[in-house]
C-alpha cells in the first residue's frame, strides 16, 4: 500500500470507455456504419486493415466490443460499486446520424443515451462525454473525404448541437475530438483515418492534408464550444489531447532543441484549442515547407471565440528524441525521430512506462494553457490471466495506476495544478483501438471474451477493481 494525498473535495474519480470499443450492437437501433465498423482485427505485429465496407469473411471486433449496448445497466452498477463519481464515454455519432448527413437525428439512438445517462445519474455518477472518439460515420469518409471537406464541419456541429440540446441537463462536461493530435504521425494512415477521416493517395502531400483536416476539426471544435455555451452557459467543453512528453535523449543542446521542436509540433493543437490562435512558428513552418492550409479570417474569428473551457488529456507514456545529422532543420517525424528511453521499462506492447512524466506533463500544460485539466485516460494494456476461481490478479496494473495516481496527486497538491478529475482507461475491458485485440486488456472489470468475440461476455471484478474502490473511498489517500 502506498500513501497518497487526499484530493480536493468534489474531485471526479471515475473510469473511461469509448462507444466503438465497448458497445457492440453495430446494427442495433438504426445505427449506421462508422469507420470502426470496417476495421479488421490486428495485433501488436500486424496493423489493422481498414476496408471500404464490411466484407464477408472478415473479422471486425468493434461489431461486438464488450456488448455494453446490452450490458450497460449491469456495467454501470459495477462502476457504482467501485464508487465512481463520473463515467467517461463517447456517443457513437452513427447512432444519432447513421450516415452523418441526415436532416434529422435518429430517435432510437438518442433514447439509448438518455437511458445510459439516466442510469448513471441514478447512482450519482456524472456522465462525461466525448463527441467524436474515432467513430466517424463511414459515409463522411467515402463520400465526403472526411475533415478535408468543410461540409463535414457542418455535419459535426449539427451532431454536437443535437447532443447539447438533448442532454445538457444530464451532461455538463463534454469533449470534442478524442486525441486530436494523434494524427501528427502522418506516415501512418491509421490515425489519420481514425481522427479526421482522411484516406490519402499518392498524389497527396501527406503533411498538408493532415494540417488541413486538423484545421477544420479545430474550427468545428471551436464552433461546438460556442454552440454549447449558447444553449447552456453551465456546459464545459474541453479538447482531448494525447499527452506524452517528449524528452531529449541527452543534454546535448541539439537533442534538447530537437525535443522542443517535437513538443511544439505535437502539441500545437492544444495551443489552438486553449489559446484560440495558431502559434506564429507554425505559420512560418507552413510557408517554409510550401504547405498551403486554407485558414480564412472567419475561421480565425471562430477559433478565437471558441477556446475550450478545460484541457482533457490522455497519458500513457513519454517518448524520447535525438538530433540526427540528416535532419538539420530538426523537423519532427515520430517514426524516425523517436528513440528508446534507456531509463524506463516498457509494457508487452512496447509502451514506455513513466509515471513522473505525468507530473511533468501536467505542469507543462498548466504553464502553457492556463486551463483546468482533466485526465480522461491513463492505463495499462496487459495480458490478464483468469485463475481457476475466476479471479484476476493484475498487480502490474495496480502498480502502474498507483504510481501514476501518486504523481498526479503531487502535481495537484504540491505543484498546484488545477485538475477536475481522473478517469483511468478503462473502466471495463475494451477492444484495443490500435490493435483490435481483446487480449490487450485495460479494464478494472474483466469481460469473458476473446479476440474472435467468443466467450460468455460475463463480467467479473479484477484485483484492480478492489484497489480502485479503496482509492476512491479514501479520496486518493490509499494507493
Ligand atoms: C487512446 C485512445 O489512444 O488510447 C483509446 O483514446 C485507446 O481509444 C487507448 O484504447 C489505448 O490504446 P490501445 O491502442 O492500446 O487501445
Amino acid at each position: 500500500m502506498t500513501k497518497g494525498y487526499q484530493m480536493p473535495d468534489g474531485f471526479l474519480w471515475g473510469g473511461a470507455t469509448a462507444a466503438h470499443q465497448v458497445e457492440g450492437g453495430w446494427q442495433e437501433g438504426g445505427k449506421g456504419l462508422s469507420i470502426a465498423d470496417v476495421m479488421r482485427a490486428g495485433s501488436k505485429d500486424v496493423k489493422r486493415v481498414e476496408d471500404p465496407a464490411v466484407l464477408p469473411g472478415q473479422v471486425y471486433p468493434n461489431h461486438w466490443g464488450v456488448e455494453f449496448y446490452t450490458h450497460y445497466k449491469e456495467d454501470i452498477k459495477l462502476f457504482a460499486e467501485m464508487g465512481f463519481k463520473c463515467f467517461r464515454l463517447s456517443i457513437a455519432w452513427t447512432r444519432i446520424f447513421p450516415n452523418g448527413d441526415e436532416a434529422t437525428p435518429n430517435e432510437a439512438g438518442l433514447a439509448f443515451y438518455d437511458d445510459v445517462f439516466d442510469t448513471c445519474l441514478a447512482y450519482g455518477i456524472q456522465p462525461i462525454v466525448t463527441l467524436s472518439h474515432f467513430e466517424l460515420p463511414l459515409k463522411l469518409v467515402t463520400e465526403y473525404g472526411g475533415f478535408r471537406n468543410r461540409q463535414v464541419v457542418d455535419f459535426f456541429t449539427k451532431f454536437a448541437e443535437v447532443c447539447f440540446r438533448r442532454y445538457h441537463d444530464k451532461v455538463r462536461y463534454w469533449m470534442t475530438f478524442n486525441e486530436i493530435n494523434n494524427q501528427t504521425n502522418w506516415h501512418d494512415s491509421h490515425p489519420l483515418l481514425q481522427n479526421s477521416g482522411l484516406v490519402l493517395d499518392d498524389s497527396d502531400n501527406w503533411e498538408e492534408a493532415m494540417f488541413q483536416a486538423a484545421h477544420l476539426e479545430l474550427v468545428a471544435s471551436a464552433q461546438a464550444v460556442q454552440i454549447a455555451h449558447a444553449i447552456d452557459p453551465n456546459l464545459m467543453v474541453g479538447d482531448m489531447i494525447a499527452m506524452g512528453p517528449i524528452y531529449p535523449l541527452t543534454a546535448k543542446p541539439k537533442d534538447v532543441m530537437m525535443a522542443e521542436r517535437a513538443m511544439r509540433y505535437r502539441y500545437y493543437y492544444g495551443d489552438v484549442h486553449a489559446l484560440g490562435a495558431y502559434p506564429v512558428w507554425l505559420e512560418r513552418y507552413w510557408a517554409k515547407k510550401d504547405i498551403h492550409v486554407d485558414v480564412t479570417d472567419a475561421d480565425r474569428a471562430i477559433l478565437k471565440a471558441g477556446a475550450v473551457d478545460y484541457v482533457g488529456f490522455s497519458y500513457y507514456n513519454s517518448s524520447v528524441v535525438e538530433f540526427k545529422d540528416d535532419n538539420p532543420d530538426m523537423d519532427y517525424d515520430e517514426s524516425v525521430s523517436t528513440v528508446r528511453n534507456p531509463y524506463v521499462p516498457r509494457s508487452d506492447w512496447g509502451w514506455q512506462i513513466d509515471p513522473v512524466g505525468l507530473r511533468y506533463a501536467m505542469n507543462w500544460m498548466q504553464a502553457r494553457w492556463h486551463k483546468p485539466m482533466f485526465i480522461v485516460e491513463n492505463g495499462f494494456g496487459a495480458y490478464d490471466k483468469v485463475e481457476a476461481d475466476g479471479s484476476v490478479h493484475d498487480d502490474y496494473r495496480i502498480d502502474y495506476l498507483s504510481d501514476h495516481v501518486l504523481q498526479m496527486e503531487k502535481a495537484v497538491v504540491e505543484d498546484g495544478c488545477d485538475l477536475i478529475g481522473y478517469t483511468p482507461w478503462s473502466a471495463i475491458d475494451i477492444v484495443s483501438a490500435s490493435t483490435g485485440e481483446m487480449k490487450k486488456r485495460y479494464g478494472l472489470i474483466f469481460v469473458d471474451a476473446n479476440d474472435e468475440g467468443e466467450g460468455s461476455f460475463a463480467r467479473s471484478r479484477k484485483d484492480s477493481f478492489y484497489w480502485y474502490q479503496k482509492v476512491i473511498q479514501s479520496n486518493g489517500e490509499i494507493l
